[in-house]
């Protein structure tokens, strides 16, 4: 019980009754922006990052959080306070509120909705974990402010439609001949051992699991490098990964109907998500890690 419970505007609510009105903006412009924010064990992992592009999310849309970023922590904490020992991912959206004229101009006096709530992460299928994902690239048909974690979802929507009816699990996404990142997740790739991932543009959202890999990367002294990857390059590569805060850190053993490497997990993937897993397992255990 209680993944029913949704937060809504201050009130804590079961699904049912937590309503938007129609002439909420993010539902007719698509005006929103959101967060997922993933909890394992019932904790929230790597808050403050997902807090903090919130802010940039909503100072690019030109909005306020409404929240401080203590509210949120609260908020969380009472949606995923009931779930301890479960894995969860917090999904929450800010809109710019309903307004009863529907018109393109930014209204003045509009009241942001703000909601929240909870949806389980299923167990890492194992064979999935260690077998691979396949891919495809496509063409980018995305706007210019990737960075801007925006619900106006359509054209990933689609990509990744497409990339199902080639019998891919994502879309890696091309402009302009350099690949961006995925549908839903970053890109790395690992070349004569150094990890690529491309620089922080408006064509590509800034991912707190890419930001985590790299500290790990880090860490544990792998080189690794922010640079521009072509589609030569991405052919080329010994390993190709899609990381998120739903899928961790996946291996792209197929690309386009094309073995990667040898058409399974690299060694550089597998000692990443042992990295990975390892924190994951920490916060699970009540110690934080790389949160702040
Ligand atoms: N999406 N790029 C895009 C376009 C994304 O939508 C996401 C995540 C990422 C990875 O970001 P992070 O590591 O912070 O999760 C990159 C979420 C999971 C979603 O839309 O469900």
């Amino acid at each position: 019980m209680n993944e029913d419970l949704v937060y809504l505007n201050g009130e804590y609510l079961p699904q049912a009754r937590a309503c938007v009105p129609l002439t909420d903006r993010g539902l007719l412009f698509g005006d929103s922006v959101y967060e997922v924010v993933p909890a394992y064990g019932g904790r929230p992992f790597r808050v403050s990052q997902h807090l903090a592009r919130l802010d940039r999310s909503l100072a690019a849309i030109r909005m306020r959080n409404p929240l401080s970023h203590a509210q949120w922590r609260s908020v969380f904490e009472r949606l995923t306070e009931p779930l301890r020992g479960r894995d969860h991912s917090i999904y929450l959206q800010v809109t710019r509120g309903a307004y009863p004229v529907r018109n393109h101009v930014i209204p003045s006096e509009v009241r942001a909705n703000v909601f929240a709530f909870c949806m389980p992460i299923p167990p890492r299928d194992p064979v999935v974990a260690t077998r691979g994902i396949r891919a495809v690239t496509l063409d980018d048909i995305r706007w210019h402010r990737c960075d801007i974690k925006a619900t106006t979802l359509l054209a990933n929507v689609l990509a990744r439609a497409q990339a199902g009816d080639a019998g891919a699990d994502e879309a890696i996404l091309v402009r302009d001949g350099q690949v961006m990142e995925g549908t839903a997740s970053n890109l790395f790739i690992v070349s004569n051992g150094l990890l690529i991932t491309p620089p922080d543009s408006p064509e590509l959202l800034p991912g707190v699991t890419r930001d985590l890999v790299l500290e790990l990367a880090h860490e544990a002294g792998v080189p690794f490098a922010h640079a521009t990857i072509g589609m030569a390059e991405l052919g080329n590569a010994d390993e190709v990964w899609l990381t998120s805060s739903t899928r961790e850190i996946a291996a792209v053993v197929e690309l386009n109907g094309r073995r990667v490497g040898d058409g399974a997990p690299g060694p550089m993937w597998q000692r990443m998500d042992d990295l990975y897993q390892a924190c994951k397992e920490r916060l699970r255990l009540g110690s934080e890690c790389h949160d702040e």
